[in-house]
């Protein structure tokens, strides 16, 4: 058997909806972007919806139309894809990393108020929590501190399609939010990203910046007369356009979005049940009141007790057996993967911030420790049996 990490879900609803700008030959950030934006906007309940290239352009976006930049200082977590850092670093402020909560994978809001607490000179601007695999960070204690010390929130929820805290969908807790449509995602448009924000002020700032800046967009110079004459371009911008190929199949996603994330809840609760007995795997947590969205399920290669005080002997022996685990689910045709990478341990950030492994733990664990088993709405069962059978013979 081969079974993937991942599988988008199509069915005919993207094939018919691309061939519409083929036939039309509008295939530039046109009707399906704006189609796309309105019911993006409306599945997370948020105001205003800006597609973009990636998420990682997104988060550029968000940063400069928030009016971070060059002598500013950005919280992130130290558990995430290196493109949460990145986008830091293009807008030119500083990253100051800051350790995850093992249990949630999420930043850890007793660090970052320490973080915050020890800013004298008040360098830092803004704080970007991950909404890590589906689950949303803490978002009612950052927001409370950022209020507290003035700070912007950009919610890196690349992952967080389907993510709630009670019933407000991750994305509409900070200043802005940017989500991700990258075929690893609950929904795809290849690639793709998308910045949200209820504030009608970044959202023009965000419209107009991953368009070179222009003072209004090619559709609507299109629609109105005079549309042979180019905009104007009052500051510096970027080309972070979605096509209108992209958002064809985003639209036909969106629809479908509800049903896609309910099947990889389904799948979670069976792993759930399965692995509760697995001693060496620890499955992932979900907070009372939080509803995870589950982009990926990723548990930890520990049992419990370990797992608190880990020194750094000990993870490196965990570690060497976890890898072992990943090759022998690989050998069997089972795709896993990390979770995702301690970034301040990644060669350009370590050096650039002189920093060492062991500065933010948990993050190591979760580097070094982590595993994401195979996940999608239409797995079928015979796949999800030989995944748990294979998991359940190769830790005897
Ligand atoms: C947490 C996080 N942030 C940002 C990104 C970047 O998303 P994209 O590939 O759409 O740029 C990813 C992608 O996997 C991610 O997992």
């Amino acid at each position: 058997m081969k079974i993937p990490i991942t599988k988008p879900l199509f069915d005919n609803s993207e094939k018919e909806n691309i061939l519409k700008p083929l036939e039309s030959g509008w295939l530039v950030q046109g009707p399906f972007v704006a189609e796309f934006e309105k019911l993006f906007a409306e599945f997370i309940g948020i105001k205003f919806a800006k597609a973009t290239t990636s998420c990682t352009t997104a988060l550029h976006l968000a940063l400069e139309a928030l009016g971070i930049g060059k002598g500013d200082k950005v919280v992130v977590p130290s558990f995430t894809y290196i493109a949460s850092a990145n986008a830091v670093e293009y807008s030119q402020a500083e990253v100051i990393f800051c350790d995850i909560d093992i249990k949630t994978f999420n930043i850890d809001v007793s660090q970052l108020a320490q973080i915050l607490r020890k800013d004298k000179k008040k360098k830092i601007k803004a704080v970007m929590p991950v909404n890590l695999f589906g689950l949303c960070a803490n978002l009612p204690v950052i927001r409370s501190l950022a209020k507290k010390h003035n700070l912007k929130v950009i919610e890196d929820s690349a992952c967080g399609l389907g993510a709630y805290i009670g019933t407000k969908h991750s994305g509409t807790f900070g200043d802005a939010a940017c989500f991700s449509f990258h075929p690893r995602k609950a929904i795809t448009t290849g690639e793709g990203g998308m910045v949200v924000t209820d504030n009608k002020k970044i959202a023009q700032r965000v419209s107009s910046l991953r368009d070179h800046g222009a003072s209004k967009s090619d559709l609507e110079r299109h629609k109105e007369r005079g549309g042979s004459l180019l905009p104007e371009f009052n500051q510096k911008g970027y080309n972070y356009r979605m096509t209108d190929l992209q958002a064809a199949v985003g639209v036909a996603q969106i629809k479908k979005a509800a049903m896609i994330i309910q099947g990889r809840r389904e799948i979670a609760q069976k792993y759930e049940q399965a692995l509760k007995d697995v001693g060496q795997l620890i499955t992932p947590c979900v907070p009372r009141d939080y509803i995870h969205g589950y982009q990926s399920y990723v548990c930890l290669f520990s049992d419990k007790a370990a797992l608190s005080g880990l020194k750094m002997n000990k993870i490196k022996e965990l570690n060497i057996r976890r890898n072992e685990f990943m090759a022998r689910l690989e050998e069997r045709g089972i795709s896993v993967r990390q979770g995702t990478h301690a970034v301040h341990t990644l060669g350009y950030y370590k050096k650039k911030y002189r920093l060492q492994d062991k500065d933010y733990l948990n993050s190591y664990v979760a580097d070094r420790l982590s595993v994401t088993l195979p996940l999608y709405a239409q797995m079928p069962y015979e796949e999800f049996e030989y995944i748990i059978n294979t998991i359940n013979g190769s830790l005897k």
